[in-house]
């Protein structure tokens, strides 16, 4: 039957068990390598200076950007010194033009100044002597805090003359081009970091950061002396960004990899370039979801009689906010699928209830596997931890938006872990805003 036929072509996309260890594993590897060889790791383990954990006693208003997931945010948070009383956080959301996006960096980060200068003005809050914590979620070689440079951009970024600068040499300019020239940049961190320090600030015994949106990426708390790009007299603990997005680029997951995951690589801006996020993370799930589709139409065996020339010709026709659409539908209903398909093929002509078996099929093979690969990762970093009794702290739109990814996710990681492994995931929506403020001001004191 036809059914059957579309179910074996998905079948591509299982993961059996013995290959779920074989990437836990391998990701194990990958992490040891890049703490101790980053040169030769897919996985860079980027050290990130952020060595003390908020006490919770952290006080006082501080400005914070959040660049590089689905919005661009300017906030302002106060704290008020204790665990018990909630920060207060004012925020606006900022689009970043597809023209900016691609652009040069000079544009990009003006485009950020006059963003904050309009905010500040808008909340009537002067620019003199404010500390900014900086969220930039995009691989960093770090030297210290406020020093950062780009090694590559990810997720669908593109502007010139960025890569190999220092990112906060470039706010600066941009910012005494605004005349914000009060504003102290005090840190510069990941959206995984801003994460973990968010959900640490109530949550002592949290250790590892989990992003799973645009992009996917994981840090966690690392002692110094195992990580061998620091100086040897370092002591003590430091977050690692784990950038484990790039695990695959050397051929890691080429055994599981499917010819739908190496087309949607090769229409990406950056082809062979992070593998493993692109099996995962929201930029491309729904691309492999149309990619599979495409499949299914030219066999013949869906659309038949049904116009899909947008599926075709446009290639983000699919987006994986339309998976979370389909999977939300109650099983044997429709409605919610026929509505994503209205969007995604730009019409309203009714499709079949066979059609919409499908579509369904395909965006639970792709987001199963993104579950599934996703779990080995995170499986293979808390071995590598020993970490018994985890506390991972997790944001980003797709784990926030999908009805069953943190389910399918979680059973996964406890098969893979074994006895004696306990986990928590905990979502700290939105935090990596909050984090960079904590950052701020764990720094401002510092430089008291
Ligand atoms: C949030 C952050 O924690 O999650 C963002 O505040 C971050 O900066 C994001 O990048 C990840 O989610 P998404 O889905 O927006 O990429
Ligand atoms: C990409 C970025 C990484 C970020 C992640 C989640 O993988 O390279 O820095 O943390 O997306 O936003």
């Amino acid at each position: 039957s036809i059914r059957a036929g579309i179910k074996e072509i998905c079948s591509d996309l299982h993961i059996s068990n013995e290959q779920a260890h074989l990437v836990r594993k391998s990701m194990s590897l990958a992490l040891e390598q890049g703490l101790n060889h980053p040169g030769s790791s897919s996985v860079k383990c980027l050290p990130t200076f952020v060595r003390n954990m908020p006490s919770g006693q952290e006080k006082g208003k501080y400005l914070a950007l959040d660049l590089g997931g689905t919005n661009f945010r300017v906030l302002v948070v106060e704290l008020f010194g204790s665990p018990q009383k909630q920060p207060l956080i004012t925020v606006r959301k900022y689009p970043i033009p597809v023209e900016v996006r691609s652009g040069s960096g000079e544009q990009l980060f003006d485009h950020i100044a006059s963003s904050i200068m309009n905010f500040l003005s808008e909340i009537h809050l002067n620019p003199d002597n404010l500390a900014l914590g900086f969220t930039f979620s995009f691989p960093c070689e770090q030297s210290k805090l406020t020093s950062a440079k780009l090694t590559q951009w990810t997720k669908g970024f593109s502007c010139s003359g960025v890569v190999g600068e220092d990112i906060c040499t470039l706010l600066r300019a941009s910012l005494d081009k605004q005349g914000l020239e009060g504003i102290r940049i005090c840190a510069l961190l990941n959206d995984t970091t801003g994460c973990l320090l968010s959900c640490s600030l109530r949550e002592s015994r949290c250790q590892v950061g989990l992003i799973v949106g645009t992009g996917c990426n994981a840090c966690y708390v690392e002692n110094c002396q195992n990580i061998k790009a620091l100086p040897d007299e370092l002591e003590g603990d430091m977050v690692v960004n784990t950038e484990w997005g790039a695990f695959g680029e050397l051929g890691e997951l080429d055994f599981i990899r499917t010819k739908w995951d190496r087309v949607v690589d090769q229409e990406s801006i950056n082809p062979g370039k992070q593998i493993f996020e692109k099996m995962i993370s929201g930029m491309y799930l729904g691309a492999l979801v149309r990619q599979v589709l495409l499949e299914l139409v030219s066999q013949g065996s869906l659309f038949q009689g049904v116009n899909h020339q947008r599926l075709i010709c446009c290639q983000d026709a699919f987006e994986t906010r339309h998976i979370c659409e389909v999977e939300n539908d109650p099983l044997g209903e429709n409605d919610r699928c026929r509505m994503a398909m209205t969007e995604v093929l730009g019409h309203s002509q009714i499709i079949s209830p066979t059609d919409c078996y499908a579509i369904r099929l395909v965006c639970e093979e792709v987001s199963r596997r993104a579950c599934m690969v996703l779990a080995a990762g995170v499986a293979g970093l808390l071995r590598r931890l020993h970490l018994k009794d985890a506390v991972i702290a997790v944001d980003g739109t797709l784990i926030r938006c999908h009805p069953l990814f943190t389910l399918i996710m979680s059973k996964k990681i406890t098969q893979l872990m074994g006895e004696g492994y306990k986990f928590e995931l905990r979502l700290a929506r939105d935090g990596s805003g909050l984090g960079a403020a904590i950052m701020a001001a764990v720094q401002a004191k510092s430089n008291e």
